[in-house]
């Protein structure tokens, strides 16, 4: 199964493809977990993607566009993939059609979660995340149940990103209806779109996805 989770910053991209993950034992590519090892590493890509993300910018299509194909190419990713936060443009959309084409492979679905964005802003400015296994956690709708231990891995301590600040959040979301959200047409064209409601609560959004993923 290969697919595609859309939807602007804090819509539970990430919160969903953990849970696919689990569920369907194919690897969640998080093109935004890539370029903040990247970051941290202190790699060349990292260097020139810190700024860009700071400010909540895109960086550039051929830098993403290189590291998915790279990561696409490994074992792991034979029997399928949840594509989290790529593609994100128009271009990166053409760069990936093109490199499952020359794999002999097809997108199964891209599912959009639609969230307004008085949400989104709320949910961003609430996450934190394991940083030992990232688990995804919120302050108010998704704490660890037991206080400062990671449900998934006992780790006790969590991290906070510098991009979920209001500032950057306001630009990302400008970033989002610019430049991504067209995609949605993109993809209506071509028959692979399904858009679920992203404002429901976690274990329904999940449902939803599943039903679409069982056909
Ligand atoms: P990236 O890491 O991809 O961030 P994003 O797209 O902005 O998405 P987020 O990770 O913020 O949100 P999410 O949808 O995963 O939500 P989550 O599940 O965590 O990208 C970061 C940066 O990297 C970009 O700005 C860009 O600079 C760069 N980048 C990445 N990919 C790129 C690309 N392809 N091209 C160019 N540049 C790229 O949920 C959010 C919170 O809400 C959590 O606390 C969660 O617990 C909570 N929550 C989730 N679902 C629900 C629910 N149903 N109800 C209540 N709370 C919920």
């Amino acid at each position: 199964m290969k697919l595609i989770l859309l939807g602007p910053p804090g819509a539970g991209k990430g919160t969903q493809a953990q849970r696919l993950v689990n569920r369907h034992n194919i690897p969640q590519l998080s093109t935004g977990d890539m370029l903040r090892a990247a970051v941290a590493a202190e790699t060349e890509v990292g260097k020139q993607a810190k700024a860009i993300m700071d400010a909540g910018h895109l960086v550039p299509d051929e830098v993403v566009n290189a590291i998915v194909a790279d990561r696409i190419a490994e074992d792991d990713c034979t029997e399928g993939f949840i594509l989290d936060g790529y593609p994100r443009t128009l271009k990166q959309a053409d760069a990936l059609e093109a490199l499952l084409e020359r794999r002999g492979q097809h997108l199964d679905h891209v599912i959009e979660l639609k969230v307004d964005d008085d949400v989104l802003v709320t949910r961003v400015s609430g996450r934190f995340s394991c940083a030992n296994c990232g688990t995804v956690y919120h302050d108010v709708d998704r704490l660890p149940k037991v206080e400062g231990t990671c449900d998934n891995c006992g780790s006790t301590e969590f991290k906070r990103r510098p991009d979920d600040n209001a500032e950057t959040m306001r630009s990302r979301l400008r970033t989002y209806y610019k430049e991504t959200s067209p995609l949605v047409g993109y993809y209506h064209c071509k028959g692979t779109l399904r858009s679920i409601d992203g404002m429901a609560a976690m274990d329904e959004v999940t449902e939803s996805i599943e039903e679409i993923v069982k056909g």
